[in-house]
């Protein structure tokens, strides 16, 4: 099937197939990334505005580069800066930036749906690069790209994810990309951060870590996210990382050749020892190389491109 869609909006929305046409598309650009000559024409003549709105140092940094690479100009709003800081709406500073010849715009914002809501009222396509507690559909796809790249197929593939799932964006969209993928799925943490109702979207719920860590081939920590927490959901950092804390220790039940994921920023100490986050098995940083590939190729295809036409070098 040729790619048709000019928004990325959620992993939910995407289908088996197109989840593997953007990891093909970025394995693709991988290739073109490891040569002298990094930067394709693909996007020239196009202008993308990268719409954050919330905090970002990894997203951010990568679609800009990922737009340069693609010949795209590209410009990264500045909130503070910005009129939305005199009460201006995200729609009307949306539909403003599609006046001034936007041809993409890729947006981080607090609220879930936000990307979805501009869709609607745009005419230019609207990537997502992180909304609320919804999604965040390039880290599960440049996620999930990693993995394979060390795992092959993920399908029967043990995965835990560990930590504060009910407010990550990460995990939702791990979740649903993992899945498709055939990916064995357990999520694990205090039951306030990982209530059972997570089943509902065909992965395992367990707060038992030693049973859960066993033989995992991926374990991916998640940050507490204490900026959409409007409560404590357990009673102090130092004991959330007695229970729940991947240190030596722990990660020592895992299979022997697992792979160590944190989507960042880390904090060590809390859900992440040191040793482990700079570790042989981590592959940390990796994820955060990979996901110039997966977003250039996010870029591509939203804007008409097709998988087996990526373009050759300058
Ligand atoms: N993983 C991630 O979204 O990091 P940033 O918030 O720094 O973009």
């Amino acid at each position: 099937m040729p790619w048709s869609r000019r928004h990325l909006l959620t992993i939910e929305d995407l289908s088996l197939d197109e989840i593997n046409q953007i990891h093909a598309t970025a394995a693709a650009f991988k290739a073109v990334l490891g040569r002298r000559v990094k930067r394709v024409p693909a996007l020239r003549g196009k202008t993308i505005v990268n719409l954050f709105l919330e905090p970002s140092t990894r997203t951010r940094i990568s679609f800009e580069m990922a737009a340069k690479l693609l010949s795209a100009e590209v410009i990264s709003f500045d909130a503070a800066a910005s009129s939305t800081t005199k009460g201006e709406t995200l729609r009307d500073t949306a539909q403003n930036i599609q006046a001034l010849n936007a041809d993409m715009i890729v947006l981080r914002h607090a609220a879930s749906g936000s990307p979805l809501y501009l869709s609607r009222v745009l005419d230019i396509p609207v990537v997502n690069a992180g909304d609320g507690a919804h999604e965040h559909p390039t880290q599960g796809l440049l996620d999930t790209f990693t993995m394979k790249e060390h795992l092959g197929s993920l399908r029967g593939r043990k995965v835990v994810i560990l930590g504060d799932i009910l407010f990550s964006r990460v995990a939702r969209s791990n979740i649903h990309a993992l899945t498709k993928l055939g990916a064995d799925v357990t999520l694990v943490g205090p039951s306030t951060l990982v209530p059972d109702w997570f089943t509902e979207l065909g992965v395992r719920v367990s707060h038992n870590l030693k049973s859960a860590l066993a033989d995992a081939e991926v374990v991916m920590l998640l940050r507490i996210q204490h900026e959409r927490q409007g409560a404590s959901h357990f009673p102090s950092l130092g004991e959330y990382t007695s229970m729940f804390g991947l240190n030596k220790t722990r990660a020592s039940w895992l299979n022997p050749k697992a792979i160590i994921m944190h989507p960042g920023p880390i904090n060590r100490g809390v859900e992440i020892d040191s040793e482990l986050a700079d570790g042989d098995r981590s592959v940390i940083l990796e994820q955060v190389t990979n996901g110039i590939a997966v977003r250039m190729a996010a870029l591509y295809l939203c804007a008409g491109g097709q998988p087996e036409n990526v373009a050759p070098v300058e």
